[in-house]
């Protein structure tokens, strides 16, 4: 949809489907100053602003103008259509990526983790609690930065090829504070510049899967010590699925469980560190699945 503003500062001439995002018919807002609809409408470049309704309702739209001879064309997009959350994903989805992947630079397991993390995350989400597409999809973006606070760990730390000391893994257990705590800044940047594309209960999400995902069911875990319900649920699912995949697969450290000795593990561990009833869903499966699943190429994020 597209404005034409006179010398004058007055609406020209519209063209497209104006009424059906504001409300006013063309000849309505014709020959009306450009400042009824926004102030700034006349100003050259790409803007994103609340414009008025008929109703006095405010909208966010996308205004794109430029100088033409002395008059103003303006061209106007929603931001909030069908696909404003689809787009919201997308952008979160490549940040929280970037960020977990400068957070452990340098471990060459890591991508490969996230993605078995992605993979069992949204297996959780969709089938034992049966989330909404848009659900499965936060907490899948949440699933990512789980580690992002190690970002704050020293390296030679992180990647001791050695039992860590008291002091260092105490140190150590700070990423998940710290994860908190660089989401929450990133979070006000994105308020800050980029209000259209944020998603306030994605963002809640992945704080809380940050600073949750090392809690235990009986309160025994860190960093809060919190038990039982009161653990965000977005963070007992990604603690479950982080354990699992820490267990099955082999580390330089380690060698990879077998799957009866996991499912062992998780059944002792149930109403100890892990939420009961999600440690019974996945007890429950068939764990040839798990192995499927892990070797899976990657899903996409759907809003
Ligand atoms: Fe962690
Ligand atoms: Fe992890």
């Amino acid at each position: 949809m597209e404005l034409e503003i006179g010398t004058q500062g007055t609406i020209d001439a519209v063209r497209g489907d104006l009424e059906s995002v504001l409300g006013f018919k063309p000849d309505e807002i014709r020959g009306l100053p450009s400042d009824f609809l926004h102030i700034d409408l006349a100003k050259p470049g790409l803007h994103t602003l609340w414009m008025r309704c008929r109703n006095g309702e405010p909208t966010l739209l996308h205004a794109f103008a430029i100088h033409i001879e002395g008059r103003t064309c303006v061209y106007l997009a929603p931001v909030f259509d069908e696909h404003s959350l689809e787009v919201k994903f997308a952008y979160q989805s490549a940040l929280f990526r970037g960020l977990a992947f400068a957070a452990e630079y340098g471990d060459p397991e890591l991508l490969n983790h996230l993605a078995r993390v992605e993979r069992y995350t949204i297996w959780i989400a969709k089938d034992a609690l049966q989330w909404s597409q848009a659900d499965v999809a936060r907490i899948t973006l949440a699933a990512y930065v789980h580690d992002v606070g190690k970002s704050a760990i020293p390296r030679e730390i992180l990647y001791k090829p050695a039992r860590l000391t008291p002091e260092e893994y105490r140190l150590v257990q700070t990423h998940t504070q710290k994860g908190r705590d660089v989401l929450t800044q990133i979070e006000a940047y994105v308020q800050q510049e980029c209000a259209w594309l944020y998603d306030e209960k994605g963002w809640q999400w992945a704080k809380d899967v940050a600073l949750h995902h090392h809690e235990n069911w009986d309160g025994t875990g860190y960093p809060t010590g919190v038990s039982g319900e009161s653990i965000p649920l977005v963070a007992r699912v990604v603690k479950l699925v982080d354990v699992l995949d820490a267990l099955l697969e082999a580390r330089p450290y380690k060698e990879g469980w077998p799957l009866e000795k996991v499912r062992r593990e998780i059944d002792a561990k149930k109403g100890v560190e892990f939420d009961p009833y999600l440690a019974e869903w996945l007890l429950a499966q068939d764990w040839n699945l798990i192995r499927e699943i892990a070797c899976r190429s990657p899903m996409r994020v759907e809003g």
